[in-house]
């Protein structure tokens, strides 16, 4: 079957049908994600911390984005592929933002490209949309700029704030994009976003009220180590399941107990 296309986000919004989105960021993880029916994966540029032990997502190179984002779309046959466009890549302005998502879409064969910011990224949105590549925009928190915010507070609280992520959402809708990402925004205004868009809203940390929800699967599946920010909820505990697996196989080689006759050959 054909994989998931943008139009088919755009269907969803007019049914009022909501959606799920991980990110995966290898073959293997993304096969299953896949084949369990997630229909949006994102190659997050959260593979920095993920993946690649960086502390922030700022070191993460088009280099990396491109031989992850390529390694999960031959792992899929469904899913729509979105490839985070990370720090540095697009803030010169639209020709460089072209430049690399188009090799996004060219090498790695992604159906979509994502970066961040609204009214500050929507001539980089145009150029890309009317070059025939769908853009996925992110606003409300955008980790690139964590040096500018300091961490990572809620976005979006207060008058002021509101008004200017409203601005954000209808900059990044009137460019072109075909979602966007709201990412530690009030439920309450995530919400009044969504209502005010006919284009898709992807939630984290949002509320209940985004026409999809958007998780890191380490996060979701509870692979991650330490402390997860609130808005997650972790649907396994893949952590203590992979340590408990390394713990009996170290066990069984210093106790002799693997390998065993079935796994002998002669
Ligand atoms: O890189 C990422 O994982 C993301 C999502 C959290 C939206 O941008
Ligand atoms: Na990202």
């Amino acid at each position: 079957s054909r994989r998931i296309t943008v139009r088919d986000i755009a269907a969803a919004k007019e049914r009022a049908e909501k959606w799920p989105m991980l990110t995966a960021y290898d073959a293997m993880t993304a096969s299953v994600f896949d084949q369990a029916g997630i229909p949006v994966l994102l190659v997050g540029d959260s593979m920095g911390n993920c993946h690649l032990g960086y502390e922030t997502t700022v070191p993460v190179t088009m280099d990396e984005m491109a031989l992850l984002s390529a390694a999960v779309v031959r792992g899929t046959r469904r899913a729509l592929i979105v490839g985070d466009l990370p720090f540095g890549s697009y803030q010169e302005g639209p020709v460089q933002a072209l430049r690399n998502a188009t090799r996004l879409v060219k090498d790695a064969g992604v159906g979509a490209v994502k970066l961040e910011g609204g009214e500050r990224s929507a001539h980089q949105i145009e150029l890309l949309v009317q070059s025939g590549i769908p853009v996925m925009a992110h606003i409300g928190l955008t980790p690139q700029s964590v040096n500018a915010f300091g961490g990572y507070p809620v976005q979006g609280r207060g008058e002021e704030a509101a008004q200017q992520l409203l601005r954000d959402a209808k900059a990044v809708q009137d460019a072109g994009a075909f979602a966007v990402v709201l990412e530690l925004v009030p439920a309450e205004l995530a919400a009044e976003v969504t209502r005010s868009l006919h284009i898709a809203t992807v939630g984290i940390g949002a509320g209940p009220d985004c026409d999809g929800q958007v998780l890191v699967w380490t996060d979701m599946a509870g692979l991650t180590d330490g402390r997860v920010p609130r808005f997650v909820k972790q649907y396994a505990q893949l952590r203590q399941g992979l340590g408990d697996a390394a713990r009996s196989f170290a066990e069984d080689v210093v106790g002799g107990a693997y390998p065993a006759e079935e796994h002998s050959f002669h």
